[in-house]
Formats: C-alpha cells, structure tokens, sequence
C-alpha cells in the first residue's frame, strides 16, 4: 500500500546528485515541517512530506558568462521548474502511483512565494502547504542552505518520518484521484 518510502527517495542517486545544493538538513526539516502542518490540517502526509523532502531537488547551477545570475534564475523559476521535473522523475522510477506523483511535482512548482510563477495562481492546500513548510525553516541571507547535518542524521530522520506517515495513512485505499486531502 506504502510503497515508495522518503528513505527510498532520499538514498536514491537523483536525490544523492541534487539535494545536498540546498541541504540535506533543510530538506529533511521541511519535510518535518510539512507532515506537521499536514496532520494539522488534514492533508495527506504522504504527499506533503515528499514534497517537503524534495522541494529543492531542482537547484543548480546559473552562470551567465561564468557568474552566477540570481536574476535570471529567480526570474524564470529554474528550480521550481527543474525542481518538479527532477522529483517527477525521480517518483516514477521508484513507482510512485502517478496522481501522487502529479501532486507532487505541482507543489514543488509552485512552492517559492517570491516566484512569478505563482503570482496569479490559487494554490490548493496542498501547494500552500509546502510553502509555508519551507518559509518555516527560512533564514536571514538563504542561510537555511548552509547548515547541515550529517547524511546519517538525515536518515534516521527520514525513517522515523516514514514511520509516521506509515501509521497514518495505513488505512489509505490508495486512490488518490478521489481523494480530498490535497
Ligand atoms: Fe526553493
Ligand atoms: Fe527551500
């Protein structure tokens, strides 16, 4: 029924690659933050959680003529963009059923309040919840970036998120497409 685990994500070379130009630490406490604001509110943790672990797997690099151009990449929302095709990608490898996946990756586009794109959008809960998720753990100068924890600590954080998410969804029938709480 659970099928794709955050530490099935987390371990995965796609995430291996991306996560750590944000953080580990910072993906691993916004997926924290998410399955807080998700029971709160009656969302899916399943999906919030991913979403909150994956919400920057879309960061890169930027350079116009070999220096790195905030503007343009701010402007044009690279790494929400990148961001929602990285975890896409990634979920449906792991086999994630394809309306989370669909979830998923829409949160990540839409997850950056400073972004144009979600300037004339209504965000479903699901979306707003991954921003407020990653404004929680925002710091003065995108210093949230910097601090870090050890990959192992982010594993064993990630595994007792899993256990979490396990117990409430476990009676979950799995149909997302009739599903409310997102
Ligand atoms: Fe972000
Ligand atoms: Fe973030």
């Amino acid at each position: 029924m659970y099928k794709v685990t955050l530490e099935s994500l987390l371990t995965d070379s796609i995430a291996l690659k991306h996560l750590p130009n944000a953080g580990f630490r910072h993906a691993v406490q916004t997926a924290e933050n998410a399955f807080k604001l998700a029971i709160e509110r009656g969302i899916c943790p399943d999906l919030a959680t991913k979403a909150g672990l994956l919400h920057d797997i879309g960061h890169t690099n930027w350079e116009e003529h070999g220096e790195w151009d905030y503007e343009s990449y701010n402007y044009f929302d690279i790494h929400p963009i990148k961001g929602a095709e990285r975890a896409h990608e990634l979920l449906t490898l792991k086999g994630e059923h394809l309306g989370k996946a669909r979830e998923i990756a829409l949160a990540i586009l839409f997850h950056s309040g400073s972004s144009p794109i979600t300037r004339n959008i209504e965000l479903t809960p699901l979306q707003r919840l991954i921003m407020e998720a990653d404004d929680l753990d925002a710091r003065e100068g995108g210093k949230h970036h910097n601090l870090e924890i050890s990959f192992e600590k982010a594993l064993e954080k990630v595994k007792n998120l899993d256990r979490l998410v396990q117990d409430e969804i476990k009676d979950c029938d799995d149909n997302c497409e009739s599903c409310h709480r997102r």
